[in-house]
């Protein structure tokens, strides 16, 4: 499974990246409005600057929701660098954008996904990338987790290509149930991530291991 981190702060994403199990990067509007980037220019410069930073498919997002808005925008941001991955809602034109993308070689990552159905029809317009929201899901009284396994098992006995990325990830656990649902790739928050580092027994250990070290050092 690969690790993606979730954020458009450099800062965390150098975190990540240092440990050197970091696949890639995904963002969102809301992302990028939370680290103050304003402007398209600005904006662009940003994904330029993650695509320098992180070896690995980076997601940049549209904000036009009709056909011929999400190609234009799509076509700038794949220009950016050859790792951009364009980042899609699922919507009824983003499907057919979706599709057109696909048909002249630019990578996609169809989002918002909250059932199978959708992820059927993200995978049929070609998206390289679905990404399932579980946390969301979770909180509107579903099972996120669920929806992983549903999918990857769909996609596994109908061939689809589609890489399913977990979305909305909201600590270690959830990343430890993506992985046995079937993900092909969790975009985490840095703390989830880090968050499976921990386990008590651990640090116990290790303190005593250091404890008698002191012993023969
Ligand atoms: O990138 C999209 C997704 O991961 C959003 O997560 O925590 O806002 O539901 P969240």
């Amino acid at each position: 499974m690969k690790f993606f981190i979730d954020t458009a702060n450099l800062a965390q994403i150098k975190e990540a990246n240092d440990l050197g199990i970091l696949d890639g990067v995904t963002t969102n509007p809301s992302l990028m409005a939370k680290e103050g980037i304003k402007g398209s220019e600005a904006v662009m410069q940003h994904y330029k600057t993650i695509c320098e930073m992180v070896k690995g498919d980076i997601s940049a997002e549209v904000i036009s929701t009709d056909f011929a808005g999400i190609v234009e925008e799509g076509k700038k941001l794949a220009a950016i660098h050859k790792n951009i991955v364009v980042k899609v809602p699922m919507i009824k034109d983003g499907i057919k954008a979706i599709k057109w993308f696909t048909d002249n070689g630019i990578k996609t990552n169809c989002t918002l996904i909250f059932s199978a159905g959708q992820a059927i029809l993200a995978a049929k317009a070609g998206a390289t990338y679905v990404s399932p929201f579980i946390g969301r899901i979770d909180d509107s009284g579903w099972d996120g987790v669920e929806l992983i396994a549903q999918i990857a098992n769909i996609y596994s006995i109908q061939g689809f290509k589609t890489e399913i990325l977990a979305a909305s990830i909201r600590n270690a656990l959830h990343i430890v149930k993506c992985a046995e649902a079937g993900a092909d790739v969790c975009t985490c928050p840095l703390d989830s991530i880090l968050g499976l580092l921990k386990h008590p027994l651990t640090d116990i250990g290790l303190a005593k291991f250091l404890e008698d070290a002191k012993k023969f050092a």
